[in-house]
């Protein structure tokens, strides 16, 4: 199997030049200025970007939460991730209270495998650190290649560990080269909130936002951030959305940044007004909620600052049918929405076009810097010899319109239904085949790969 692509500007975290690309197998295996090589298959890029495929390291698929699953699996969510252009997605192991992670690690597997299209890998979700689940870490980390676990300081009863379960873990993952990642929101505050707004029999799903202030989210991303500089953990924590949470990090580590930042794609161009709309609301209820216009700006220089590192999704579809289950309560509508697909096309229309970030900064908190952070780099997140041969040809200047009818979600609705993008996926190669051209799918099921990953040592 070889591809030659032809005359595409070559995008990294780091480079901007116009050279052809040889792929051998499944990884880059020459690049340069024309390129004297037969290949099976040659691509004209000429006037295209070419940059490494996105890696959209949270996303949630076929995950019961409550009370339901996420809509898409492991075949849907990673088809759609593919063409909008994302090649890997990090998904979620949700650990029973009570019960083993590797009870948990054998669900998500039967749940993947032969079904994915594109590459993942899993987050393992500790919801219960104790004497058992602290001797399954080593083997995670050694023998899965699974180096990063996932916490929760809020979603009590279900998902949330307590300070106490925090610092072991976190000792335990320092100890064998893995990386510990927070949903950082104080899960006790917004407990008190939901429970008042629901005695004053405010239901709407306004009241979701309202029970999630900044403060919620700034309060526990600092504790999370001190007990992260306390135990010399790698750490990150997901989904940051404000101003609040942004400086909480900030002023912890003026000296030495020790905690990794992500945000999501619908922090940065969505803003709370969207709670007004009744229950159309629902598609936008996710937590933490959609925050104002003064942190969509706050997270853009985080980004540019290098404070915010990575720009994921948060991907959590339920169909409208899923968020009726909260018609007459705000706390019961599933949490999520459908997002995967349209990352890498919304950073660089919002992003790039409108001159808020770099080529280069978009190619890094797109790819690379989830790839460096999570135990991949260099394998996946750049162009360059040796990698996978995971490469988006994108056409900078073709203009469309998201629509549930055009998605590739399993959702009847979309968050961005409407909105025009410039900036289109026109050809995906995952491991040096091409595996989506002009809108359609050219792998099959399962051509999809668990990635191992590396140990990690230290926050990018
Ligand atoms: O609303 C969200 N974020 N749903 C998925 C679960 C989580 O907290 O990431
Ligand atoms: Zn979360
Ligand atoms: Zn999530």
């Amino acid at each position: 199997m070889s591809v030659l692509i032809k005359n595409g500007r070559i995008v990294t975290a780091s480079d901007d030049y116009v050279a052809d690309i040889y792929v051998e197998g499944e990884s880059i295996a020459k690049i340069g200025k024309n390129l004297k090589i037969e290949a099976e298959t040659i691509i004209d890029a000429s006037g295209k970007l070419v940059f490494p495929g996105g890696i959209d390291p949270h996303v949630h698929l076929d995950m019961p939460f409550m009370g339901t699953y996420s809509a898409d699996d492991y075949y849907t969510g990673t088809n759609a991730a593919l063409h909008g252009g994302t090649t890997m997605v990090i998904d979620f192991i949700l650990q029973t209270q009570g019960r083993p992670l590797s009870e948990a690690l054998e669900t998500w597997k039967k749940k993947s495998q032969g079904k994915a299209v594109g590459d993942y890998s899993y987050h393992m979700a500790v919801t219960d650190f104790n004497d058992d689940t602290k001797k399954e870490i080593q083997g995670l980390i050694e023998d899965e290649g699974i180096v990063s676990f996932k916490t929760f300081m809020a979603y009590k009863g279900a998902l949330m560990i307590d300070d106490r379960q925090m610092v072991g873990l976190m000792t335990e993952v320092k100890k064998h080269g893995g990386i510990v990642t927070v949903h950082a929101t104080n899960g006790d505050m917004i407990d008190h909130l939901v429970a008042k707004h629901r005695a004053e029999g405010k239901m709407d799903p306004l009241y979701h936002y309202l029970s999630q202030p900044e403060v919620t989210e700034a309060e526990a991303s600092g504790r999370f951030a001190d007990m992260a500089n306390y135990t010399g953990v790698p750490a990150y924590i997901v989904h940051l959305t404000c101003e609040g949470a942004l400086n909480a990090v900030r002023n912890r580590t003026k000296r030495n940044q020790r905690v990794n930042v992500e945000t999501c794609i619908q922090y940065l161009v969505l803003n709370a007004r969207l709670y007004e709309k009744g229950f159309e609301s629902s598609k936008w209820v996710m937590s933490p909620p959609l925050r104002e216009p003064k942190d969509q700006e706050t997270l853009w220089a985080g980004i540019n600052q290098g404070m915010v590192q990575v720009v994921a999704t948060d991907h959590c579809p339920f169909t409208m049918e899923q968020k009726a289950m909260g018609k007459d309560d705000f706390s019961k509508i599933p949490n999520g929405h459908p997002a995967v697909e349209h990352r890498v096309e919304l950073l660089f229309s919002e992003g790039v076009n409108k001159g808020r970030i770099s080529l280069n900064k978009f190619v890094e908190v797109s790819s690379t810097n989830a790839a460096k952070i999570f135990g991949m780099f260099p394998r996946k997140g750049t162009i360059g010899i040796g990698a996978d041969a995971d490469i988006v040809i994108f056409d900078p200047n073709e203009k469309h319109t998201i629509s549930a009818e055009t998605h590739h979600h399993n959702c009847d609705y979309s968050g961005y239904e409407g909105w025009e993008v410039t900036g289109k996926t026109k050809t995906v190669l995952l491991r040096g085949k091409v595996a989506v051209e002009n809108g359609e799918t050219k792998v099959e099921r399962g051509y999809g790969q668990f990635i191992k990953r590396n140990k990690v040592s230290i926050n990018i």
